[in-house]
């Protein structure tokens, strides 16, 4: 089965609302005619901005996180509903910063993909190694504990539509990226243990990214690799025509 390649940025913690709309404004006749599923994950503040502007156009808005919870005593997050409400389609679950930073877990990411999968949202969950864990050859044990503890309770027709990125932390801001064959190799590790959940029909279908220091450079190598079905692009999302060059990797 095909896998329709999908490239999406993670804007983080940047852009204010003007600077959206620039960046916006720039980005949208450059991927007019991709191939790719483009996608932007944008802060809670510019998603209103985001969706107003690419309205009509083949670029979808996600944000960067989304409560578990439905409503109430949760100051600071932001519900699935609030997302819906605003238009937004996609959102991104568990990057390395969330867990990092702000003590995201597998049970916290768990809980929130089946929140957003039960509201339509469409996750995009992201795994990956630290150095050391790499250094150490614990990746695929790290990777595994990482996937089933997201996709714990979740049925097959559903985890078939999640998109996974695959980010090896070392990889993520720092200008090293993961060869195409070590980014090949554990995503092929992680359709696998999506086979073991689910079967091969789903591990065939779920669309598997790469993410950590993707650019317009290395974009066409890593896009080779028969595993790897887009990009999540943090730094190299920031700028139109970086993006779009990402976007565009077949040109
Ligand atoms: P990067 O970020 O492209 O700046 O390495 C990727 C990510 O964290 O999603």
């Amino acid at each position: 089965m095909a896998r329709r390649p999908i490239i999406a940025g993670n804007w983080k913690m940047n852009m204010t609302r003007a600077q959206a709309a620039q960046l916006i404004t720039e980005l949208k006749p450059l991927v007019a005619d991709a191939d790719a599923e483009v996608v932007i994950c944008v802060p809670y503040t510019d998603i209103d901005t985001a969706v107003t502007l690419c309205k009509g156009s083949n670029i979808k808005v996600g944000a960067e996180n989304v409560a578990w919870a439905e409503k109430g005593a949760f100051t600071g997050e932001i519900s699935a509903d609030m997302l819906l409400e605003l238009g937004t389609e996609y959102v991104i679950i568990g990057h390395s910063e969330r867990r990092q930073y702000f003590g995201e877990t597998d049970a916290s990411v768990n809980a929130r993909l089946k929140t957003a999968i039960a509201k339509g949202l469409k996750p995009i969950v992201c795994v990956g190694e630290t150095l050391e864990e790499r250094e150490s050859g614990k990746t695929d044990d790290v990777i595994e504990t990482q996937v089933k503890g997201a996709f714990d309770g979740v049925s097959a027709e559903d985890a078939a539509k999640v998109v996974i990125a695959y980010e090896p932390v070392w990889a993520i801001g720092t200008g090293k990226t993961a060869t195409s064959e070590q980014a090949e190799e554990t995503i092929k590790a992680i359709r696998g243990v999506m086979a073991g959940l689910y079967g091969a029909a789903v591990a065939d279908a779920v669309r598997i990214q790469y993410g950590g220091s993707m650019n317009p450079k290395n974009v066409k190598e890593l896009m080779a690799q028969p595993d790897i079905d887009g990009g999540l692009i943090g730094g190299a999302s920031l700028k139109a025509v970086d993006f779009s060059q990402v976007v565009n990797y077949k040109d």
